[in-house]
């Protein structure tokens, strides 16, 4: 499988690979507890989270097993994507996206998101993207869905975090949809 390490620039925003200096901007994001609501985990009390947070990204890119990328709007480090889960064998990723409050709401995720399922699809060549996230995370199910990705499940009491357990709302993305609703996308081609 193809591990693109090129910077992706959008009309406003860089992506690039996490490195090991991204500690120190990356704790905020993931030690606030309104961004982390819908988390798979607690928020962050400590740098070494951040720390191993991207220890484990960084070695995710040096091992081929997973890819995450620092989202920097204005050259400010404004939130994170992940793909990870990722089978060769049968092309497909779950994605993951975190995002900093200050940024919410501006289409960001959504202009980062589009980038990486271009590439994804395209130089990639992945077949399909999964997302797991809370029913009650409306945001994201709304940026899922504005992406064209679909509601495939409902999985009850899948996590349990801090005690609380909630269940989870499975989203699929096939490339046979994205491109034929982005036929004009570039790199978008059918197998
Ligand atoms: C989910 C998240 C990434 C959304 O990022 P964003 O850049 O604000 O999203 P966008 O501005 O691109 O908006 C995408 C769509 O979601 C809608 N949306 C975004 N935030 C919303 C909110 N709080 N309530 C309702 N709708 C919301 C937007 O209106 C837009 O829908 P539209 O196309 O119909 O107008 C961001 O809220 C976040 O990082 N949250 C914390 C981390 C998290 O929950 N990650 C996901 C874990 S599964």
């Amino acid at each position: 499988m193809l591990f693109p390490t090129n910077p992706i620039t959008t009309a406003r925003l860089t992506l690039r690979p996490v490195n090991e200096h991204d500690a120190p901007a990356l704790f905020p994001l993931y030690a606030d507890a309104e961004a982390m609501r819908f988390w798979s985990r607690p928020p962050f009390t400590a740098l070494s989270e951040a720390e191993q947070l991207v220890q484990r990204g960084v070695e995710g890119w040096e091992q081929q097993q997973s890819m995450m990328w620092v989202v920097e709007a204005e050259g400010v480090v404004a939130g994170t994507i992940s793909l990870f889960s990722l089978s060769e064998q049968n092309r497909r990723a779950e994605i993951g996206y975190m995002l900093a409050r200050p940024f919410w709401q501006q289409g960001i995720m959504s202009e980062a998101l589009t980038a990486i399922i271009a590439l994804a699809f395209g130089p990639m060549d992945l077949n399909r993207l999964e997302a797991d996230i809370d029913p009650d995370n409306v945001a994201s199910a709304r940026l899922l869905q504005r992406l064209g990705f679909a509601h495939e499940g409902h999985l009850p009491q899948r996590w349990i975090v801090d005690g609380r357990v909630t269940d989870s709302d499975l989203y699929g993305l096939l490339k046979a949809h994205w491109c034929s609703e982005q036929a004009a996308r570039s790199g978008c081609r059918q197998q």
